[in-house]
Formats: structure tokens, sequence, C-alpha cells
């Protein structure tokens, strides 16, 4: 499929007074794809997505939507749609007169009306609620008339506010595959607000991790994840080991007493500068000491330490593990599917504490 451009955002900035909301932002979406805005509330996402959909006006900056300059386009105009976190469904209306409110309202031929509907419904597995009205549906249930409500018109780009906000976990999650396969069959473009990182990481074709009105990384979920530009991306997405150090020499960097091995340290750094390094806790492996190797491997690099605490999660044991040199790490340890299992820790034990050297990540 050819990708073309949905969205370009150039220099956009939001003020409300003296106070910046969206800080010069640039950003491309193509056509069709699954981009997501992930940040911590109140850096800007809905402000974006209101401004993309015409509610907001930005200080400065230009949006183009399908090539089409829209500065001067009102909301109506606009070829997009936007789906709340509150489902704003109309209580007096059953499911399909909901949904073919807008078409209504755009004087679409009835039976054009009927035809449309019946194929949301059924896009959203809503067929046989459609006289239900909105107060008898359970909220993953409103949430899908509202997404129908919104597909019904054909947008070219659909505006999402975190609109798995309001449900459970488990449904949350359930929505989450549905969402995704509903945008994949549609191949609408959808512009995506959560502050669930789990959420944008199985859903997105792209992140744009927000901060404070600005993109501090835009990138597919297994970038951001495996290579975060910044400790804040670091931080945000899943939790990170941050070890402090100074560059000894090409490639290794000394952290306290210890030389890490970081191939992932670049020309641009010089001996004697200061770096921030990054272990995901799940790529650090823990072996008993004193016994042969069960997840360390050969080409590891290892340390001596102790385990000093440790968190029972179900799926496997958060570890903290004080360190020979004074230093501390968090190890996430996966149960595994061998019936023996040595992971009985116990506070205080010796261990042996391993990672790939190319999973130390370098942060700006
Ligand atoms: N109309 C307004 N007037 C003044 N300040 C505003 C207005 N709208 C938003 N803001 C401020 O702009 C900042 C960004 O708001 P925004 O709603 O875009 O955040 P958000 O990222 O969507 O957060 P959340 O995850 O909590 O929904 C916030 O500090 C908010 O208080
Ligand atoms: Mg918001």
């Amino acid at each position: 499929m050819e990708q073309s451009e949905a969205i370009r955002i150039d220099g956009i900035t939001k003020k409300f007074g003296d106070f910046v909301a969206v800080d010069n932002i640039d950003l491309e979406v193509s056509s069709g794809e699954f981009f997501s805005l992930l940040g911590p509330s109140g850096c800007g996402k809905t402000t974006m997505l209101r401004m993309l959909a015409g509610f907001e006006v930005p200080t400065s900056g230009s949006i183009v939507l399908n090539g089409e300059p829209v500065e001067n386009v009102p909301p109506h105009k606009r070829n997009v749609n936007m789906v709340f976190q509150s489902y704003a469904l109309f209580d007096h209306l059953d499911v399909q007169d909901n949904i073919a409110f807008g078409l209504k309202r755009r004087k679409v031929a009835k039976e054009e009306i009927g035809r449309r509907v019946g194929d949301a419904l059924e896009l959203v597995d809503l067929s046989t609620r459609a006289t239900a009205r909105p107060n008898e549906l359970s909220g993953g249930q409103r949430q899908r008339v509202a997404l129908a409500r919104a597909l019904v018109n054909k947008p070219q780009v659909l505006l999402l506010d975190e609109p798995l906000g309001a449900l459970d976990l488990k449904l949350r999650r359930q929505m989450q595959v549905e969402l995704k396969a509903i945008q994949r069959e549609v191949g609408i473009t959808f512009v995506y607000v959560t502050h669930d990182q789990e959420e944008a990481l199985s859903m997105s074709d792209r992140i744009a991790v927000m901060s404070a009105g600005r993109v501090i990384q835009c990138a597919s979920p297994e970038e951001v994840y495996e290579h975060p530009s910044e400790e804040f991306v670091a931080g945000f997405i899943g939790i990170s080991n941050l070890l402090q150090g100074k560059v000894e020499s090409r490639g290794q960097v000394r952290v306290g007493d210890v030389c890490l091995p970081v191939p992932d340290l670049d020309d641009s750094y010089s001996v004697g500068d200061s770096v921030q390094i990054a272990v995901r806790p799940e790529k650090v492996a823990v072996d008993e000491i004193d016994k042969p190797a069960y997840k360390i491997v050969a080409d590891m690099f290892t340390v001596q330490g102790e385990i000093e605490s440790m968190v029972y999660l179900g799926v496997g044991n958060q570890l903290t593990l004080r360190l020979s040199n004074g230093g501390r790490l968090v190890a996430l340890e996966q149960a595994t599917y061998r019936v023996q299992s040595h992971d009985q820790w116990k506070i205080g034990q010796p261990v042996k504490v391993g990672w790939h050297p190319e999973h130390c990540m370098v942060l700006k």
C-alpha cells in the first residue's frame, strides 16, 4: 500500500495565557497509520487532538490534513472525527439512532443511512443490540457504539482521546485488541491518545512520547522501548535500572568500581564524559552462586551481588539486588515452564547477576 501523508504538523504551539500547553511540535502521520500520543497527565495530548479536530486554534504553526491546510476550516468541514473518553451518547436514542445521528443531520439518503449503520454495527459486533438504549449496555458496548458513530461518517482521520479510559483492566485489554482489528479492517488513520504505556506499545505503529508540551521521542514501539532517547522515555515506558557512569574508553563505562562494556556508546562521547545507562529489569539474569549457570550465558557481563528483596508477581518475581560494588539493580524474573524451579530465593542469598552488553542503553 502506498503510504501517503494524512497529517502534517509544523511548529505547532498552543498557549493559554502565558502557559505553553503545546510547545513547537512537528509531526507527520501516514495514511492508515495507528499513531499514538503517549504522556503523563497535563502534557498536552488532548490539546493536540483538539487542534487537529479544529476545536482549538493554534497560537502558531500549521496543520495540513490530507494535503489541505486547515487553519481556516471549521471542525465540521474537516474530514476528521473525534471519540471522547466519556462516551457522550444520547441516552434518549437507541443504538442505531445514536450511530445514524451525524448522517441524518447531513441529510444522507435514508437507504444509505440504513446500510451504513448496519455495516458499522457489524463492524463493532453490536448488530443484535441495534434497538437497545445506551443505559442497557455495558461500558465496553457503549464504547463500541461511540466508535461506530465516528466510523459511520467515514472520516479520513479518527482522533481518539483515551477512549478506553473508563473501562476496567480486563475489558480494556480486550477492547485494545478489537479496536486494533477494526482499525486494520477499515484502514482509517488513527491518532490515539493514552497515558497507558502498555496500551500504546501493543496497538501503535508509531508512538510520540510527550512531556510538558513537547515530543521527546517519536518512533516505533520497539524503538522507544529498546532505544529510549532520554531518561524520561526510559522511565515512562516500563521501569528501568539507571546507572550513572563515566566513559572509561571506547565502548567502556565506569560505574563505581566496575567497568561495563557498552557497545551502544557511539563516537560522540569522549573519555571522562558523564553518561547515563539504562538496563531493563527483564534483561537482567540472576543465578545462584556456586551452582552451574542456569540463566547467565557465556557472553554476558557478570557481577556478584545478593538478593536484597523480592516481590512475587505471579508471572514471575521482581528481585532487588545489591551488587558487590554497592549499587542496586532490579531484575524481573519470569516464571518458567520448568517443573523444578530453582527460584526459591532467600533474602541475603549471594548471587551472580548478568546481562548482555547490548542491553545497556545509553541515554541522552
Ligand atoms: N482551556 C484551557 N485553559 C487553560 N489551560 C488549559 C486549557 N486546556 C488545557 N489547559 C492546560 O494545558 C495543559 C495540557 O492540557 P491537556 O488537556 O492537553 O493535557 P492532557 O495531556 O490531555 O492530560 P490528561 O492526560 O490529564 O488528559 C494542562 O496543564 C491544562 O491545565
Ligand atoms: Mg487529556
